[in-house]
């Protein structure tokens, strides 16, 4: 059961990159219970390294995140596996194995996670592939069907262990709006029926807009977080030039580093404002 008190994920002071190639810097966040709350920023920003370090794959090089209050530390084996367990991971292009059906390949987290029975994997994941709507598909090869029927039998795969956070690194990347559309509205049932905590990385506005209780938009030329809040609110008030113009989908002119430093307005206390919790 997750602590109530304490944030599900809490990102301290992180610095992050690879030697001496720095991406994001002393960064700050906190991502609630029962959250959807979206990562979005532009193309090689961090915004995929930045899951990598929430869920362990990577170390930071500065700073350190906790989740449920418990900090992240991937050497300890016992801690790392049991934070693991309470997560369901999407990778960016969501890569399902080709040569396996859709059923087994949501059968593979069941298999390395617990010691079910043969019948009862396949079992459990024909449930999960009909709680993302795929009933009746399960005996079907990712390459027989459509790419958002693939997105959602990774998502039913990450779901499989029912897990307490879901990351989705950009899932609705390359589907058409109308089955973007449908994605979202399984990511809302999602966290609405099952109380799933998601953290998404999205550029999607309508996306944004449909499901997102709180955004952050990282930023590479500042390596910082440039806002925090919830996104209508974003889009109506925020006085930062790049995130107001991103949110009301305008041509941006001046880069997001020129529009900071010529307004000099970045007040860190401008982030958040009430809505979520400040960086
Ligand atoms: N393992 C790695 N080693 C070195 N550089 C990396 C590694 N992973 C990502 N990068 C670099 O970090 C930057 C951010 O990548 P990424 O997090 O994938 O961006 P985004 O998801 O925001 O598009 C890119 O310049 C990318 O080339
Ligand atoms: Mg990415």
């Amino acid at each position: 059961m997750p602590d109530p008190i304490c944030p599900a994920i809490e990102v301290r002071n992180l610095t992050m990159g690879f030697g001496s190639f720095i991406l994001l810097e002393n960064i700050h966040f906190t991502v609630n219970h029962q959250e959807i709350f979206v990562i979005l920023g532009g193309s090689g920003c961090g915004k995929s390294t930045l899951l990598k370090h929430i869920i362990g794959l990577h170390r930071p090089l500065a700073g350190e995140i906790l989740i449920q209050g418990q900090p992240m530390n991937p050497q300890d084996q016992e801690s790392y596996q049991h934070i693991l367990q309470s997560f369901g991971v999407m990778y960016q292009g969501g890569a399902l194995l080709g040569s396996m059906t859709l059923a087994e390949n949501v059968a593979l987290p069941i298999e390395a996670y617990t010691d079910l029975p043969k019948q009862a994997v396949r079992d459990l994941a024909c449930i999960k592939l009909q709680q993302v709507g795929l009933m009746g598909f399960e005996n079907h090869l990712p390459m027989e069907v459509s790419g958002g029927m693939n997105k959602r039998a990774a998502i039913a795969r990450a779901l499989a262990l029912d897990p307490a956070i879901l990351f989705l690194d950009e899932p609705s990347a390359g589907l058409d709006p109308i089955t973007s559309a449908e994605l979202d509205n399984l990511i809302l049932e999602i966290n609405q029926i099952q109380g799933t905590t998601v953290v998404v990385v999205s550029h999607e506005l309508p996306s944004i807009f449909a499901i997102a209780h709180r955004a952050i938009m990282l930023d590479k030329q500042t390596r910082s977080i440039i806002a925090n809040g919830d996104p209508g609110w974003l889009r109506d008030h925020s006085e930062h030039p790049f995130v107001h113009d991103f949110f009301n989908r305008k041509p941006s002119v001046p880069h997001p580093s020129e529009t900071i430093s010529a307004h000099n307005s970045m007040n860190p206390n401008d982030l958040g404002h009430g809505h979520g919790t400040a960086p």
